[in-house]
């Protein structure tokens, strides 16, 4: 399988290099031009294709011929970055590829997330200081999500807990609401939110799904395993 990570020089992009290799992909990597040094530990082992995330000519080069797409969609700047970069990897993925983008919960694809006053305050803060400081656009991620799920395509928007560095404790278990019980510890390790965006690729089960992840050995996931209830809430009624 040949998969394109792009922003493959973040956190996330890097642990999903990491377990792409592990399975034995071939990666074309996405980074700017600033941060390929950050690759440097794949020397030889991958392809690095320098350029802003949200350049169309940079994304058409790098997703020709892969069967996957791993994109980390940020909210960084003022710039459309997040739908610049979706919409690249929408265009130009060739049909029937697997797409899979990360966002965070407070993207909601129905509507129907309930979430706790702290994380309302997170979202407001962050919307609130980024437009003072023109550093983050919370709302270009969230139309850059609605254009991936109004897509035609088989397409997975993985949306990420708050995230803690430390060991893989295996995959994550997800469900389709924040709010849902299994979700309440909201903790992942990094390395196992790429471990979900990885797997994802060929679990047809998650295509067209947004779901909510949460680290498999938390308290809220281990007492959902506990009282019998499925890990991966993989019984599929809202599809594309
Ligand atoms: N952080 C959290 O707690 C959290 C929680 C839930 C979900 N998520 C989701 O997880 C994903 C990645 O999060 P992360 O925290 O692990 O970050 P990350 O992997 O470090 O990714 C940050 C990405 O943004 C790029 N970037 C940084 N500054 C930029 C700028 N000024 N302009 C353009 N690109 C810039 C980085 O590229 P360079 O390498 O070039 O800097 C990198 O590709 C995102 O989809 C996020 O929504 C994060």
């Amino acid at each position: 399988m040949k998969v394109c990570i792009v922003g493959a020089s973040g956190k996330l992009g890097r642990y999903m290099v990491q377990h792409a290799l592990d399975r034995g992909y071939e990666v074309v990597g996405v980074c700017r031009e600033r941060s390929v040094g950050k690759l440097d530990p794949f020397e030889g082992r991958i392809t690095v294709v320098p350029g802003a995330t949200n350049d169309r000519e940079v994304i058409k080069k790098a997703v020709a011929g892969c069967d996957g797409v791993l994109a980390v969609l940020v909210p960084w700047g003022v710039q459309q970055y997040s739908t610049g970069t979706a919409q690249a990897v929408l265009d130009h993925a060739r049909p029937g590829a697997r797409l899979v983008f990360s966002c965070g919960w407070h993207i909601s694809r129905d509507g129907l997330d309930s979430y706790s006053r702290r994380l309302k305050r997170i979202e407001r803060a962050a919307r609130w200081i980024g437009r003072l400081t023109r550093l983050l656009d919370i709302d270009d991620q969230i139309e850059a999500c609605r254009r991936v799920f109004a897509s035609d395509t088989r397409w997975t928007v993985v949306r990420g807990s708050d995230l803690e560095e430390g060991p893989s404790q295996g995959l994550p278990v997800w469900s389709r609401h924040v709010g849902d019980p299994i979700l309440e510890s909201n903790l992942t390790r990094r390395v196992d939110f790429a471990l979900f965006m990885v797997e994802a690729l060929v679990n047809d089960e998650l295509i067209c799904e947004a779901p909510a992840i949460v680290g498999c050995r938390t308290p809220s996931a281990v007492a959902h395993a506990a009282d019998g209830g499925a890990a991966a809430l993989g019984v599929s009624s809202q599809r594309c």
